[in-house]
């Protein structure tokens, strides 16, 4: 968290046990309330960044390398067992964040180790965990499991169905999300393991994806897999008016919401093999933007204003009608900004059969962009923006939104509290 206080040096002691280490023990007693110490973890050092603070970590924290994101189905119908499994992870991922469990040096041959020990002798990597809460936590096939239903915020509403949206039930939804965000991969998969591990019993995984992005130069632009500079545009993170302003829920939300925000996440997939056999001038035009300096057409720098009103020497528009940058820009929605997050994803390739002309057969990239975006109400931010895009956009010829979900992600936690805490008072 960006703005929060240093974490205290020393990490949560206690974690409860998960079902599975109960079983495994021969206990015969429910695991809610059971606690046994947690693994030691590295001193904190400079690849920390903070767990404990105002706000949840991994939002406006400068985007690290890799990112692990899974969303959960919940299975217990318990509200105590739903307490114990945040209070859990948030005791898990405020140790993690210090850095990966140390070796045990009297090691009990007949116990389960509690870590996989797998990230021995690595650092923090600038982990950071970012939970969300979906709208089946609230209420789910008309039941209201956890006594919650009266608490969903109303910003918590269905995302539209979107023109052009192909969305995959494997790739949509979930009552509970986490996302684990460091600069080493192998920090972030063991987070997530980690944190299943812990949900044994309560939650099971329903999906995940895992991204990447390139390791630009600090300042720099990063550019995404289509060549663009991605991200241009995007708010200051380190601009407090404008956070305020369109990523933090204020005193119009629900108590337990404010100083947290909204997550729309979508993997959205890129036929990158059909974009990398198109025109540079078509390039551009579809995004609107010069490839390689990332300026508005018919400017030279990156930072140059988008200025909507240009015309070329014919008089059409310099920035085509139906170009991404034109579509997104907060001047043709009412000003709606939100801040972009997205990593890029790769799951090797995949095989495509087409039931309709051309009859295509093909085995192809399973591979995009982990869309995120975080903002103080998607009704007013994600769906503003993208419900004209999804019709006009010259992007979507290549680009398929195979998955969807939103999460409410709660303010974050002081030591001794747990995530989401002021939603169950
Ligand atoms: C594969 C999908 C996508 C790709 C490759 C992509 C790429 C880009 C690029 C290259 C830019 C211009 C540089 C910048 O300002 O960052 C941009 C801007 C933007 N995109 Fe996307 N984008 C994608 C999907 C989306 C979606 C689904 C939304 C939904 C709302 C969106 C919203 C925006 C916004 C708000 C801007 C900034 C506009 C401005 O403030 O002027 N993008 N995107």
């Amino acid at each position: 968290m960006t703005d929060s206080a240093h974490p205290p040096r020393q990490p949560g002691r206690r974690l409860f046990l998960t079902r599975a280490a109960v079983a495994a023990t021969a206990a015969t007693v429910s695991s809610v309330g059971l606690a046994s110490p947690l693994p030691k973890h590295s001193p904190v050092d400079e690849q920390t960044e903070p767990f404990w603070g105002k706000h949840q970590g991994g939002i406006t924290t400068s985007m690290q390398r890799h990112s692990y994101f899974m969303s959960f189905d919940l299975i217990t119908t318990n509200r105590e067992e739903l307490i114990a499994l945040l209070r859990s992870w948030t005791e898990a991922a405020a140790a993690m964040t210090h850095g990966p469990a140390q070796m045990d040096t009297h090691p009990d041959p007949d116990k389960i180790p509690e870590d996989s020990g797998d990230t021995l002798g690595l650092s923090a990597a600038r982990l950071t965990i970012t939970f969300g809460f979906g709208p089946g936590l609230f209420e789910k096939d008309g039941k209201d499991r956890y006594g919650l239903a009266k608490h969903r915020p109303a910003a918590l509403a269905d995302l539209p169905r979107f023109t052009g949206d192909q969305l995959i039930a494997e790739r949509t939804g979930g009552d509970l999300s986490v996302q684990a965000c460091a600069d080493d991969p192998q920090v972030a998969e063991h987070t997530i393991r980690r944190l299943v591990g812990l949900a044994n019993g309560i939650a099971k995984i329903r999906w995940a994806q895992t991204g990447f992005a390139g390791s630009f130069k600090a300042g720099e632009t990063p550019r995404n897999q289509m060549g663009f500079k991605d991200g241009t545009m995007n708010p200051s993170t380190k601009d407090a008016a404008a956070m305020k302003q369109f990523v933090w829920v204020g005193d119009e939300g629900p108590t337990w919401m404010r100083d947290g925000t909204y997550m729309v996440i979508r993997p959205i997939r890129i036929a990158l093999e059909h974009w990398d056999r198109m025109k540079l001038g078509f390039q551009e035009q579809t995004f609107g933007r010069h490839k390689y300096s990332g300026a508005p057409i018919g400017t030279q720098h990156e930072f140059d204003p988008l200025d909507l009103d240009a015309n070329d020497k014919d008089g059409n528009p310099l920035i085509p009608e139906n170009s991404h940058a034109r579509l997104s820009a907060p001047a043709s929605n009412d000003g709606a900004q939100i801040l972009r997050r997205a990593y890029a994803y790769d799951n090797g390739v995949t095989h495509i059969a087409e039931r309709w002309p051309p009859w295509h057969q093909v085995t192809t990239f399973d591979a995009g962009l982990l869309f995120q975006c975080y903002q103080r109400d998607p009704r007013t931010g994600f769906t503003k923006i993208f419900e004209k895009m999804a019709k006009f956009d010259m992007l979507n010829q290549f680009t398929t939104h195979v998955g969807s979900a939103l999460f409410a992600c709660p303010p974050g936690a002081k030591p001794g509290e747990y995530i989401g805490q002021r939603l169950f008072a």
